[in-house]
C-alpha cells in the first residue's frame, strides 16, 4: 500500500462490514442495542462478549449529543434517548466532562470543541484533507460554487472537506455529515466497489428506514425510489467516470462528482464534487459547463498525491492514558475509567500513525495490552476502528460521527463564551471579546460576560468603539509597545472612571484573531491591582480559548465573528 494515503486502498464498505460482524451472541447492556441507533448507523449487531459496555454507552451518549440541536441535551433527555439509568448517564457525562469533551451547565450537557480531537485524529491519519483541501478551495473560488471532498462510509458517504459558498437557496453540509449513498453524486462512484454484502446491507437499510430518518443531515425522503435506479446510476458511473445528483436531496440542489484515485493502487481515495443550484446550472448543463474544469482540478489533486512526501512517522506517543488513574482516584465512582481509556485509544492515531498494531496502541496509551485489546474490540464493534489483514488497526470515517459536524460550525465567539463566563465569575467583573472592523479603525464586540454590577460599561455584542482609544483595540492594532508587553491597559481615556486591560487571542499559526478584556470601574481596582490580579486571569482565559481554537481550527476554518 502506498505510504501517502493509507486508507485509500480500502473502501469504507470493506472495513465496516468486518467491524459489524458479531463475534459472539452475548447480549449487550442497555443503551447499546437499540434497533436503529443515531447518526445513520445501521441496525446494531450484538456486542462481542469482550466489548467494554461503558465505552459503548459513552459513544451512544456522544452520538445523541451530535444529533441534538446545538450539541446540547438535558440529562433527562439523554436518559430517555439512551434508555440508561440516570446514575449511569451522570457518571458517563462526568467522565466526558473530565476529558473536556462535554460541558455540564446545570442540567444541560453540551459538546465542546475539544472533542474535535477525535475527528482530527481520523482526518490527520487519512492525510487527504491536508493534501487536497487547498485545491478544493481554489476550485470553489474559480467556479464560485461549493466544492466538497467525501469518502465512502459503508452504504453512505461522509464529507471530509467542504469549501462552501454561502447561498441562501439551499442547505450546505458539514464536515462529518453522513448522507445515504443513493441520494448523492459521489454515492454511485463508491458503489462501483461495493461487494454483494454491501449491496445486501444497503437494501436492508432502505427497507428498515425508507424515509432516511437515520440520516439527520438530509431532509426525509418523500418518495420511495426503486432500488434499480441506484443500481443503474452505479453502472453508469462505472462507465462514465463521473456521476450526477439531480435534486436527489432537495429540490434545486445539484452536484457533479469525479473520483480521486490513489496513484499507487489506482483505487478510489475520495470523491470531489461541485455543488450548485438549478437556478444557476440545471443538472445537464452542470456536466457540460463544469466537468472539464472539475476533471482538471482532480488531475492536479492526483498529482499532489503522487508527489507528496511519505508521511513522517511521528515519534511514538506514550502515556496518553496515564492521567486516567489520577482522575479515578479523585472522582471515584463518578469517573468511568474504561470509557476514558477507550476514547483515548482513538487519539493514539494521527498523522504518520494511521495504521497501528495492538502493541503500538498499548505503547502510545500506556494501557496494558489486554486493556488496549478490549478497547480495540469495542471500538471495532462500534465501527470506529477497522482491522487490516496485516494485523494493524486504522480509524474509520465514522470517528467523525463523534461530535464533528455540529462542532465544525463553531465560531470564535461561541468557543470563547464559556471561558468568558468562567472569567467573569472568578474576577466579578465584566469581560469581552472583540475583533477589528474591516477598516481597522474600530473594534467590534463579539462576545461578552457581565458581572452582576450596577456600574458596568454599557456595551453589548455588536457595539463598535474607536480602536485606538480602547485596550482591546490597542491589542488588535499590535502597536509595537503593546506587542512587547503582551497586554494593553487603558485608564480613563475612553470614559472617566473606566479602566480596562486586554490581552491578545491567537490562532494556531500565532496570528492575533481577537482581543479579550476585563473592564471595571476605576474605583474598584488600581492599575497595579489590574496587573497583579486581573492580568493572570486574563492570560489564563486567553490560553484556554487558544487551546480550544487550536483543536477546532486544525481542519476547519473557525469564523472570527
Ligand atoms: C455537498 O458537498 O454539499 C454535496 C455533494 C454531493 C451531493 C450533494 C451535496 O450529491
Amino acid at each position: 500500500m502506498p505510504a501517502h494515503t493509507p486508507h485509500a486502498a480500502a473502501p469504507g464498505g470493506a472495513h465496516d462490514r468486518a467491524a459489524a460482524a458479531p463475534d459472539t451472541d452475548t447480549a449487550p447492556g442497555a443503551g447499546t442495542g437499540s434497533a436503529l441507533s443515531a447518526t445513520g448507523t445501521a441496525p446494531e449487531a450484538v456486542a462481542p462478549a469482550e466489548a467494554v459496555t461503558p465505552l459503548l454507552r459513552g459513544i451512544a451518549v456522544l452520538h445523541r449529543l451530535t444529533d441534538a440541536d446545538g450539541g446540547t441535551l438535558s440529562l433527562s433527555a439523554l436518559e430517555k434517548s439512551t434508555g440508561l439509568a440516570r446514575s449511569t448517564v451522570d457518571r458517563l457525562t462526568s467522565t466526558l466532562a473530565r476529558m473536556g469533551y462535554v460541558r455540564l451547565d446545570g442540567r444541560d450537557v453540551t459538546l465542546t470543541p475539544r472533542l474535535m480531537e477525535l475527528g482530527n485524529a481520523y482526518l490527520a491519519a487519512l492525510r487527504l484533507p491536508a493534501l487536497l483541501s487547498a485545491r478544493a478551495d481554489a476550485l470553489a473560488d474559480e467556479l464560485d460554487e461549493s466544492v466538497s471532498l467525501a469518502v465512502g462510509d459503508r452504504d453512505g458517504i461522509r464529507f471530509i472537506h467542504q469549501a462552501t459558498r454561502r447561498r441562501a437557496m439551499s442547505l450546505s453540509f458539514r464536515i462529518g455529515d453522513l448522507l445515504p449513498a443513493e441520494r448523492t453524486a459521489p454515492g454511485p462512484l463508491f458503489a462501483t466497489r461495493w461487494t454483494d454484502a454491501d449491496w445486501t446491507h444497503w437494501r436492508e437499510r432502505r427497507t428498515a428506514d425508507p424515509a432516511d430518518r437515520t440520516f439527520p443531515a438530509v431532509p426525509p425522503r418523500e418518495h420511495p425510489t426503486p432500488d434499480e435506479d441506484f443500481v443503474h446510476r452505479t453502472e453508469r458511473a462505472a462507465a462514465d467516470g463521473h456521476a450526477l445528483d439531480d435534486q436527489l436531496i432537495e429540490p434545486g440542489l445539484v452536484a457533479l462528482s469525479v473520483p480521486v484515485r490513489d496513484p499507487g493502487s489506482g483505487l478510489l481515495a475520495c470523491v470531489a464534487s461541485v455543488v450548485s443550484h438549478t437556478s444557476r446550472h440545471p443538472a445537464a448543463d452542470l456536466r457540460a459547463a463544469l466537468l472539464p474544469r472539475l476533471r482538471t482540478a482532480v488531475a492536479a489533486m492526483e498529482d499532489d498525491l503522487r508527489t507528496a512526501p511519505p508521511s513522517h512517522p511521528e515519534p511514538p506517543r506514550a502515556g496518553l492514558a496515564t492521567w486516567t488513574g489520577a482522575s479515578k482516584q479523585e472522582l471515584g465512582r463518578e469517573f468511568v475509567e474504561s470509557l476514558a481509556r477507550g476514547l483515548t485509544v482513538l487519539t493514539a492515531f494521527g498523522a504518520g500513525r494511521s495504521a497501528l498494531t495492538l502493541t503500538q496502541v498499548a505503547g502510545a496509551t500506556g494501557l496494558a495490552r489486554a486493556t488496549a485489546r478490549r478497547a480495540l474490540i469495542t471500538l471495532r464493534h462500534a465501527g470506529l476502528v477497522s482491522p487490516a489483514p496485516d494485523g494493524t488497526f486504522t480509524l474509520t470515517p465514522r470517528v467523525l460521527s463523534l461530535g464533528f459536524p455540529p462542532l465544525s460550525r463553531t465560531s470564535l465567539p461561541e468557543i470563547a463564551q464559556p471561558h468568558l463566563n468562567a472569567l467573569a465569575d472568578r474576577v466579578h467583573e465584566s469581560t469581552s471579546l472583540a475583533v477589528l472592523s474591516d477598516s481597522g479603525e474600530e473594534i467590534q464586540y463579539t462576545a461578552r460576560a457581565s458581572a452582576p454590577r450596577v456600574l458596568s460599561a454599557r456595551v453589548t455584542v455588536g457595539t463598535r468603539l474607536p480602536a485606538h482609544a480602547t485596550a482591546l483595540g490597542r491589542v488588535l492594532l499590535s502597536l509595537p509597545e503593546v506587542r512587547a508587553r503582551g497586554y494593553a491597559l487603558v485608564d480613563e481615556e475612553l470614559e472617566a472612571g473606566l479602566r480596562a486591560i486586554a490581552v491578545p487571542v491567537r490562532d494556531r499559526t500565532g496570528r492575533v484573531v481577537a482581543a479579550l478584556n476585563v473592564a471595571l470601574h476605576a474605583a474598584r481596582r488600581t492599575t497595579g491591582a489590574c496587573e497583579t490580579e486581573i492580568l493572570p486571569e486574563l492570560t489564563r482565559t486567553a490560553t484556554a480559548i487558544e487551546a480550544d481554537l487550536r483543536v477546532a481550527g486544525h481542519f476547519v476554518h473557525v469564523p472570527p465573528t
